[in-house]
């Protein structure tokens, strides 16, 4: 079992873990600072306990730095990210999902039949890498995403190193093209850009998207699910007011459980001095749960889902328009949905399913 706050928190909003030799927090406002203040760097290299393996890996991918290159490098992504072009994509999000649940039998994995299937078709469209880009993706993405593990140890960082090396191969050739050839997609616009990404951040930035995009969405869908088949009371909540359930939904349900930070400064936090070299894990899933148990008929509380300050979500805007988009097709389509079984994975950075089988789906 991979770690997490266990009884070292023990109510405290920042608690020193001894075992793991670090600092676990769980105070929203406590979180809020770090996520928010300047002097907490995100560069996992500077992890005292980082794995050497990290050492080679490819720089340029703008979840791991620390301005100023982060500033300069957010900068040149966020045009690609604002509400009106996640607008544009609405409408071939909407088809998407309806061909997937169209396609379902009378029992069915709703993560690999509904959920991986709208992120990935919608980031292949972004990218604009054809059915084959998307097939790619589908297979290598468990493999990519344990670098984004907190506690990815060398044998993550090789296999995700593999998978990332996988996709560079097939986006080379691809960033090549659209160079001679631009088009309509955000490849070509981060190439357009003057003066502004080097062809391996192009190309990690690709892997990054792919990589946080893609899991993150279908795990935010197919827990939605779980706790809407564990509780159907919530359903017509659900089915009134989307938007502000969703909200709710990523509060409880968020899939990214925890970030983690090195003081680059000592720090007063929660009562307790934190000082330079040493590491935060910050609790979003705690922070939010925190808060209250799940109620789609109160609304929203507040949560730190999507992380907050420099970092915060980039494709916030896209995943929720994705999961307002499926969850209350699927529930509309399937009153008569009942859980047959799932699992969870063993994961500290995820709150994620294995696999999540429905029956019912045909007594729609
Ligand atoms: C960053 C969560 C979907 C792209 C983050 C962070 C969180 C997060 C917590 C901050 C990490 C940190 O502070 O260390 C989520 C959740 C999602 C989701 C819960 C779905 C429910 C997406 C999508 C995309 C995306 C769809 C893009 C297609 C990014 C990028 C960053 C990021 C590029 C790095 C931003 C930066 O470092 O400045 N995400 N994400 N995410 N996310 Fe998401």
């Amino acid at each position: 079992m991979r770690a997490d706050a266990g009884t070292a928190l023990r109510g405290e909003p920042v608690g020193w873990d001894e075992e793991q030799g670090l600092w676990q927090v769980t105070g929203f406002d406590e979180a809020s600072a770090v996520l928010r203040g300047d002097g907490w760097s995100s560069d996992p290299r500077r992890l005292p306990f980082a794995p050497p393996e990290l050492a080679e890996f490819p720089p340029g991918v703008l979840l791991f730095m620390d301005p100023p290159d982060h500033t300069r490098m957010r900068r040149l992504l966020s045009p690609a990210f604002t509400p009106r072009a996640v607008e544009s994509l609405r409408p071939r999000v909407a088809e998407i999902v309806e061909a997937a649940l169209t396609g379902l039998g009378d029992e069915a994995d709703l993560l690999r039949e509904v959920a991986y299937l709208v992120p990935v078709a919608v980031i292949a469209e972004l990218l604009d890498v054809g059915e084959e880009g998307a097939g790619l993706l589908l297979d290598i993405t468990p493999d990519l995403v344990r670098m984004l593990e907190i506690d990815a140890g060398s044998e993550d960082l090789v296999v995700s190193a593999a998978a990332s090396a996988e996709l560079m191969m097939f986006l080379t050739p691809l960033l090549a093209e659209r160079r001679r050839r631009p088009g309509g997609d955000f490849i070509s616009a981060m190439l357009a850009v003057p003066d502004g990404l080097t062809l391996d951040e192009i190309a990690s930035t690709c892997v990054l998207l792919l990589a946080a995009g893609h899991e993150t969405t279908a795990n935010l869908i197919a827990n939605s699910v779980l706790a809407l088949l564990r509780d159907p009371s919530q359903r017509p909540h659900l089915l009134a007011d989307p938007v502000r359930s969703v909200e709710e939904l990523l509060r409880v349900e968020g899939p990214v459980r925890q970030v983690v930070r090195t003081a680059l400064t000592d720090h007063r936090l929660g009562g307790r001095d934190v000082r330079a070299g040493e590491v935060v894990r910050v609790h979003l899933d705690e922070v939010g749960r925190g808060q209250g148990p799940l109620d789609l008929a109160r609304g929203p509380l507040p949560h730190l889902a999507f992380g907050g300050g420099m970092h915060y979500c980039l494709g916030a805007a896209l995943a929720r328009m994705e999961a307002v988009e499926t969850l209350p097709r699927l529930v509309a389509r399937f009153p008569g949905m009942t859980l047959r079984s799932h699992e969870w994975r063993d994961s500290s950075t995820f709150h994620a399913l294995t696999g999540l089988r429905v029956a019912g789906l045909m007594r729609g």
